[in-house]
């Protein structure tokens, strides 16, 4: 079982790599040092876009033995949570709002054997979602709105970093905080204080002219 409880991980966001060559996007990971591989599956419904579902984790799977980082923005989680661990997820996080038993879904992933989480778009309410941290392994915090890569970051996702350290304290709970959206090698410091290990990184990796170093500054 993979560990994400140890210093700053790197997860970078196939979202922004090509399409037509996403093993060749694995690879790259792999060799620039990314720590896994965040997977956007996105269903239309959820989130206005489309992106890819369990095939593309199948055939990634075979490509790299880096984790697996996937990220579901799909309405009812649970009807597919199974197959996308079947695939080869290491990780499954999905939005809570999204389902209708976050707790069930929850407790599907960790009976399979995999890290389980959910994740909080900036609109959400943290503490209405609260009672299910105890079923988590890591928290995703959006720092953007879900739904499309190379957005801006949005400064107050820092205060709900925050917001999420200051519950697990209050819970004694010591798993990791993931941040997802707009994270570059400007603001990674400020997310790290706040309290997020595990940094997803599209855009400002795949598009960087050194994507090795940026990943070497974001873990920094
Ligand atoms: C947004 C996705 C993100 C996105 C991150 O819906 O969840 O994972 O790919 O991409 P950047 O880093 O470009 O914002
Ligand atoms: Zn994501």
């Amino acid at each position: 079982m993979i560990s994400i409880n140890q210093g700053i991980l790197v997860s970078p966001s196939i979202l922004a790599s090509d399409f037509a060559n996403m093993a060749a996007g694995v690879k790259d990971v792999e060799a620039w040092g990314g720590d896994m591989v965040h997977c956007d599956v996105m269903d239309g419904v959820y989130v206005k876009n489309l992106t890819f579902g369990m095939p593309m984790i199948k055939a990634l799977r075979k490509e790299t033995k880096l984790p697996l980082d996937v990220h579901l923005m799909i309405i009812e989680p649970e009807r597919y949570i199974e197959q996308f661990i079947d695939c080869g997820a290491d990780i499954v996080t999905f939005h809570p709002e999204a389902s209708k038993d976050a707790e069930h879904a929850l407790k599907i992933i960790r009976g399979k054997g995999v890290k389980s989480g959910i994740v909080f778009n900036p609109d959400v309410d943290i503490d209405k979602y609260k009672h299910l941290f105890k079923h988590c392994d890591m928290i995703l915090v959006m720092s953007v709105f879900a739904g499309l890569g190379g957005q801006k970051f949005i400064p107050q996702s820092l205060d709900r970093i925050k917001k999420v350290k200051s519950i697990f304290e209050e819970m004694k709970l010591d798993i990791p905080i993931e941040v997802d959206g707009g994270i570059n090698e400007e603001n990674a410091k400020a997310v790290k204080e706040a309290g997020a290990s595990i940094l997803v990184a599209g855009s400002s990796v795949f598009n960087s002219p050194n994507p090795a170093k940026t990943i070497e500054i974001l873990k920094a």
